[in-house]
């Protein structure tokens, strides 16, 4: 089968792409146009020339996947655009679904466009670390003016179709399907003898768009891990004030250079870490998954609330049950407020809040939950607890329901058990704000059936989650792997190192918030409960002074912001760093016999609290608690503010390579002393790094 294919009809002559899933530009596709083009040019008895896509969408831009190639050149495609655009008959672009980054730039350079409604359009281009370059920096500002165009390129954000109709993005909508409004619409422009229409051709007048430009200059420089942001306003900059060849000579080079940066290098390893993160094994996918029409939440506390807004935002009737009316009523307090707010702040229609929360049932009685497709218990995190609750859901749920728990460190298979039906259980770990964080750990059981997996695994993706599977072990993925950098942020300030010298060294990094403005804030009375009851599990090494900074502030009633002290000393929101402190971490460095140091660098801290937590990555992956190590680089991006740009902490040990991971994680290991293994390597990382070979060779899905 041909991926672009040429005929006529009417006097009209059709180029159509066909390159499932999203016609993404491949070299096929590219050759392919140009085929299409000659052909049309040596047929003089055609009057007009319309390209379309078959499949769900118009094309979604450059193959992403092409850009590994070093031997990778638009400037083949951008001739073609030029002679597209050169045409003297007229040409007419007809679109649909969505028409992103490549797929635009080629819509730009036909005459006209029209589109079907609910087409969507953008250049997403800057979500990579780079920039349109098929002259979408050129031909963008020449139609629709250098603000417009300079917030679709840097947002990268999708702009629907009347939108784009109102800035003359587009020139039509209409219904049909992409064949039949493309053919009629140029047939009326031929009826009306349209003239073609070249946006190389189009001069700016460039002090109307100075101030813009200005504008988008200052905040690009604000964000200089995003080098592709500053590249995309110098390109516009050049689009107003030279002629086109030299502006599309100045967007090429920035492409080029960007093409390879670390930057744009990590977030096309993202783009498709994301995807391939939903991917799940042969005996699940092969099933057909489960109708989830309603949802049930036990627990109308924190968690419970925010889960609930995840289901009732995407239009699933939500039922939410709490043991007390005062739980209860806190809740849908909670609930009303938010919306509220967001009507109030313009995010929704008053109309949309009230249909939104027409969808939700309350009540006291669990019994409401019994014809749920879907129930996930949200109650306080207690074993006894959830296990008592797990038993009554078996009992009250239909035999068909799913139930799910949100539990962050409880073991998910003795949970199961006490259903009654283990093999229609599931962890569903979402993160607070749970209707905001996009992450959501999906643990699957040891007896988890695979519909069950497919079935959540298709909700999280219908109520807009960024899903990672993950299996059951203490913390599942994110959070064992926090414990390691906690476990050394502690061990650093008992050796002398302040909150804000290792916050401040973490941060350079790109990490949204250091471990101590983060602990501060999440309340450190959690996180020292957390570790009393892990310590109460047995799951603590034997060693005293294990994360003893973070009990003995427990102990003192320094929670963190929410006392006005915890780490750092608070003025409202404010963190100021607190001498005292730094006192009662020398207090408990000399009760564990620990020596303070005057000699800790940036460099130190960095690799001690990221490098232990690449190697526990490791074990994970070699444990089979994760599929893939991109899977590992997605729960930290979508739910641990480490940086987009840096990829992931696996990522980033490969970028560093994985034999100097080892050999710092051996320097540590003499040089700190290893009595409870903590400096223990992974001996798949010991392996990967001997055989240089990376982490895509050990993906176990
Ligand atoms: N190049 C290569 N593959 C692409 C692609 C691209 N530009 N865009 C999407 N794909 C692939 C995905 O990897 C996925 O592959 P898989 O099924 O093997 O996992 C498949 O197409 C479907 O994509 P997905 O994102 O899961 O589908 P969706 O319907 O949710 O979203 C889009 C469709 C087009 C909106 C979305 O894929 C997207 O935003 N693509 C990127 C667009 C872009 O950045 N273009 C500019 C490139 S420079
Ligand atoms: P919370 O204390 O805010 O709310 C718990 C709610 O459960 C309360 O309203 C309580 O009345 C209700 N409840 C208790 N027993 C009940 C019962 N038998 N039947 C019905 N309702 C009952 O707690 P939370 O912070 O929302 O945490 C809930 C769960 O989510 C815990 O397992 C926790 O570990 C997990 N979790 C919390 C976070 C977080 O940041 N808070 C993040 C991820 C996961």
């Amino acid at each position: 089968m041909h991926t672009v294919t040429f005929d006529s009809a009417n006097g009209i002559g059709r180029i159509c792409i066909a390159n499932p899933p999203v016609n993404a530009l491949s070299h096929h596709v590219m050759h392919g146009l140009a085929d299409g083009l000659a052909q049309f040019e040596a047929d003089p008895s055609l009057h007009a020339l319309l390209i379309y896509c078959a499949g769900k969408t118009f094309v979604a831009g450059a193959d992403i996947t092409l850009f590994d190639d070093p031997a990778f050149d638009a400037s083949a495609f951008n001739a073609t655009l030029a002679r597209l655009e050169a045409q003297p008959r007229l040409v007419v672009a007809a679109l649909h679904g969505t028409a992103l980054g490549g797929g635009l730039e080629l819509a730009l350079a036909c005459h006209y466009r029209v589109a079907q409604s609910g087409t969507r359009v953008g250049l997403p281009e800057v979500k990579l670390g780079l920039l349109p370059g098929s002259l979408g920096t050129q031909r963008l500002p020449r139609l629709i003016g250098a603000g417009p165009a300079l917030e679709i390129m840097l947002s990268g954000k999708m702009i629907d179709t009347q939108e784009a109709l109102s800035c003359a993005l587009v020139d039509a909508i209409r219904d049909g399907t992409p064949l039949d409004i493309g053919m009629a619409y140029t047939s009326e422009l031929l009826a009306h003898n349209a003239p073609p229409r070249r946006l190389s051709q189009v001069r700016m007048p460039d002090q109307v768009h100075a101030s813009a430009i200005e504008t988008a200059l200052s905040q690009a420089q604000q964000q200089p891990h995003y080098p592709a942001k500053q590249a995309i306003v110098a390109c516009v900059q050049a689009a107003v004030s030279e002629d086109f060849e030299t502006g599309a000579a100045v967007e090429a080079n920035a492409f080029k250079t960007l093409l390879n940066s670390p930057a744009s290098r990590a977030l096309r390893h993202l783009f498709f870490a994301q995807r391939v993160a939903a991917k799940l094994p042969q005996n699940a996918t092969s099933t057909s998954g489960l109708a989830v029409e309603t949802v049930g939440i036990l627990g109308a506390g924190t968690m419970g609330t925010g889960i609930a807004m995840c289901f009732l935002n995407a239009g699933i009737p939500t039922v939410l049950v709490d043991a007390t009316a005062e739980g209860l009523q806190r809740g849908i307090g909670l609930i009303e407020s938010t919306y509220a707010s967001n009507v109030a702040k313009g995010r929704l229609s008053a109309e949309q809040a009230q249909a939104i929360l027409q969808r939700l049932t309350t009540s006291l009685d669990d019994t409401a939950l019994a014809e749920c497709d879907l129930v996930i218990e949200a109650v306080f995190e207690n074993m006894a607890l959830k296990q008592q609750v797990c038993q009554r859901l078996g009992h009250i749920c239909k035999p068909s329901a799913i139930i799910a728990s949100n539990t962050s460190t409880l073991d998910v298979d003795v949970l199961a058990q006490a259903t009654g039906r283990p093999g229609q259980v599931i962890g569903m770990h979402f993160f607070s704000p749970a209707h905001i964080m996009k992450l959501l750990e999906v643990v699957r059981g040891e007896h988890t059936a695979p519909a069950v997996l497919k079935t959540v695994m298709d909700l999280a993706k219908k109520i807009g989650k960024t899903a990672v599977v993950s299996g059951v072990c203490y913390g599942f993925i994110g959070n064992r792997m926090a414990e390691v950098y906690m476990r050394e942020t502690e061990f650093l300030l008992m050796e002398g190192a302040t909150p804000a010298q290792i916050d401040n060294a973490v941060q350079a990094l790109g990490m949204a918030m250091g471990p101590c403005r983060m602990l501060d804030m999440a309340g450190i009375d959690v996180g020292a409960k957390t570790v009393i009851e892990y310590g109460k599990a047995g799951g603590l090494p034997p060693d005293p002074s294990y994360r003893a900074v973070v009990q003995k502030m427990f102990a003192l009633g320094r929670f963190g912001q929410k006392t006005g002290s915890g780490y750092y000393r608070y003025d409202g929101r404010t963190a100021h760093p607190d001498p005292e402190t730094e006192r009662i971490a020398a207090e408990v460095a000399r009760a564990h016999g620990i020596a303070k140091r005057n000699d800790i660098s940036e460099q130190e801290i960095t690799e001690r609290l990221l490098y232990p937590l690449i190697n526990e990555g490791c074990k994970i992956l070699e444990e089979g608690i994760a599929y893939r190590a991109s899977d590992i680089d997605v729960v930290w991006t979508a739910g641990y503010g480490f940086p987009d740009y840096q990829g992931g902490p696996m990522f980033l040990a490969e970028q560093r390579g994985l034999a100097h991971i080892v050999q710092q994680l051996e320097h540590y290991a003499r040089s700190r002393g290893n009595p409870y293994g903590y400096w223990d390597i992974s001996p798949l990382l010991q392996r990967l790094a001997q055989q240089q070979h990376s982490f895509a060779s050990h993906n176990l899905v």
